[in-house]
């Protein structure tokens, strides 16, 4: 229940789903998670009341089980017919570490990020060899907002490189003063400096697409904003385009394949602006650009957090 699990929360509510939703599970003590359920600085207050019971906690009455158990194999939720796990914590994407999971036999358990060595399925690209996987490894917000943007080219131009710088504003996993971290730039202070650092977006996107193998590169630039994304994609196409091909191919695919899950704005927004959408990726069709006829520079904002759990949530009504 930390960023991830929290949104996802407000979205179940916010779409009359939250019955569905029989237990809960986090290392922080439960008046904790209620008040953070609560009060959310980017949300805001909660349209609902809430809690604590004598098991757990009551959203408009609706009881949730509430457990603390920070290893997954002493979860015991055997007894509450659970269909669907979602794994939020980030911790456990690992095939070995998520199949822990099925202790408690649900039919599927669901990652809110990409793992490792579970082949990654996003929705609106490879989404239909995922709906029978027991483990769904759905990529993060990033390749979300990105991955359906190169789908969406490819089937129309050959790509010769691509590179991907993500704009993306500060994570649990960086630090808010300057400390001590393995990849080291992510220990600089969050919220005082623009702190680039490398991502592991590029072999995912290689498996999803296997023939970009080593055309990719991407960075993460991480800015001092709590929410709020900007994805900058520059292609080198091997055939001759311009903005407005490039701009009504996506304009057809937000109507079609692509719908609620890509679009495109002519609006001058700003990264405040894309919180609370619920697309994957919105592409800033002011900033599109074509050098040379063979040279797309792209930009799509996402809210990762919003927008991310949109997706989870189309995962778990087709699940
Ligand atoms: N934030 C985003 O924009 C975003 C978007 C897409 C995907 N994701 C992915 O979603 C995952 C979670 O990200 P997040 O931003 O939601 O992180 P987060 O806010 O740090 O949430 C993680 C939650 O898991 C809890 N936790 C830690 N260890 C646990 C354990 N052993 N058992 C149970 N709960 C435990 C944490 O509790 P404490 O806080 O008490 O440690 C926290 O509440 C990551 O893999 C991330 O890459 C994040």
């Amino acid at each position: 229940m930390g960023r991830i699990g929290r949104t996802l929360f407000r979205l179940l509510l916010q779409q009359n789903k939250l019955t569905h939703l029989v237990a809960v599970n986090d290392i922080m003590p439960k008046e904790n998670l209620i008040y953070l359920l609560q009060y959310d600085s980017i949300r805001g207050l909660l349209n609902a009341e809430i809690v604590s019971t004598e098991k757990g906690l009551a959203v408009n009455g609706h009881e949730i089980f509430f457990s603390s158990e920070p290893k997954i194999e002493n979860i015991n939720w055997k007894d509450r017919g659970i269909h669907t796990i979602i794994e939020a914590t980030g911790l456990f994407t690992l095939l070995q570490d998520a199949t822990k999971h099925f202790v408690n036999n649900p039919t599927r358990v669901l990652l809110t990020t990409f793992s490792q060595d579970i082949p990654v399925t996003v929705w609106g690209v490879n989404h239909l060899s995922g709906k029978t996987l027991p483990i769904i490894s759905p990529g993060d917000c990033t390749i979300n907002c990105v991955a359906p943007v190169l789908k969406t080219i490819q089937t129309h131009y050959p790509i010769q490189s691509l590179h991907i710088n993500v704009i993306q504003g500060y994570t649990t996993r960086q630090e808010l003063i300057d400390g001590a971290y393995k990849g080291l730039r992510r220990g600089r202070a969050a919220a005082h400096s623009i702190i680039p650092f490398e991502v592991n977006i590029t072999p995912v996107l290689e498996k999803i697409f296997p023939s970009l193998s080593n055309k990719i590169n991407s960075l993460s630039t991480r800015v001092p904003v709590a929410c709020g994304a900007l994805a900058e994609l520059s292609v080198a196409l091997d055939a001759p385009t311009s903005v407005n091909q490039i701009h009504s191919i996506f304009e057809q695919a937000s109507k079609n394949e692509l719908k609620n899950i890509t679009t495109i704005t002519y609006d001058p927004i700003v990264s405040s602006d894309i919180l609370n959408n619920r697309h994957s990726g919105v592409i800033d069709g002011l900033l599109t650009s074509v050098t040379n006829g063979r040279y797309v520079r792209l930009l799509a904002w996402f809210d990762n957090e919003w927008g991310y759990c949109h997706r989870l949530f189309d995962w778990l009504q087709n699940i």
